[in-house]
């Protein structure tokens, strides 16, 4: 097989993983509209379906700065200001940021040293700013675009499925 033909295959199952994995959160959100409990089990979702994570969770727009919510990994930083580090960078620009390595990420902030790359997706509803999504991996490169839209598509679930 080719090296593009290899390229395409790996993207195309990565994405068929996604679709695996929303499918598998659709069967979590049903008849639930609890916020925390589908953050949580969101949270877990994500952390067991994707390989090489040390962290994946979200971060909850308090009105004035993002505080921790529901997470699978090491104890994190609990308040992280608009506008610092990726996930205050991604909830300020309302758009996901994806680090291909956080050494390299001015003011990026470490909560787990173990961390080496970070992909960060901004929630945000009809009213604004919710919080974020934020996934961390020991690996660098380890988020794509592909995983963008797949992380994407979650939170726009999420979003529309509890009530925040
Ligand atoms: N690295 C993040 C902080 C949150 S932890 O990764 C869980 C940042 O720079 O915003």
């Amino acid at each position: 097989m080719s090296h593009a033909l290899q390229l395409t295959a790996a993207t195309a199952s990565k994405a068929q993983r996604y679709q695996a994995l929303l499918a598998a959160l659709e069967g979590i959100l049903a008849g639930e509209r609890n916020l925390i409990a589908n953050l949580a089990n969101a949270s877990a979702l994500l952390y067991a379906s994707l390989e090489g994570l040390n962290w994946a969770g979200f971060y909850l727009y308090d009105g004035a700065g993002l505080v921790v919510g529901p997470f699978q990994g090491k104890p994190a930083c609990v308040r992280i200001a608009i506008g610092q580090g990726v996930c205050g960078t991604a909830a300020a620009r309302r758009e996901t940021v994806i680090v291909e390595d956080v050494h390299a990420f001015p003011g990026h902030i470490a909560c787990d040293a173990a961390s080496n790359s970070e992909i960060v997706v901004p929630l945000v509803g009809p009213r604004g700013l919710l919080g974020v999504l934020d996934l961390d991996s020991p690996s660098t490169h380890r988020f794509d675009r592909v995983d963008a839209t797949g992380l994407e598509a979650v939170a726009a679930r999420l979003i529309a499925g509890s009530d925040w």
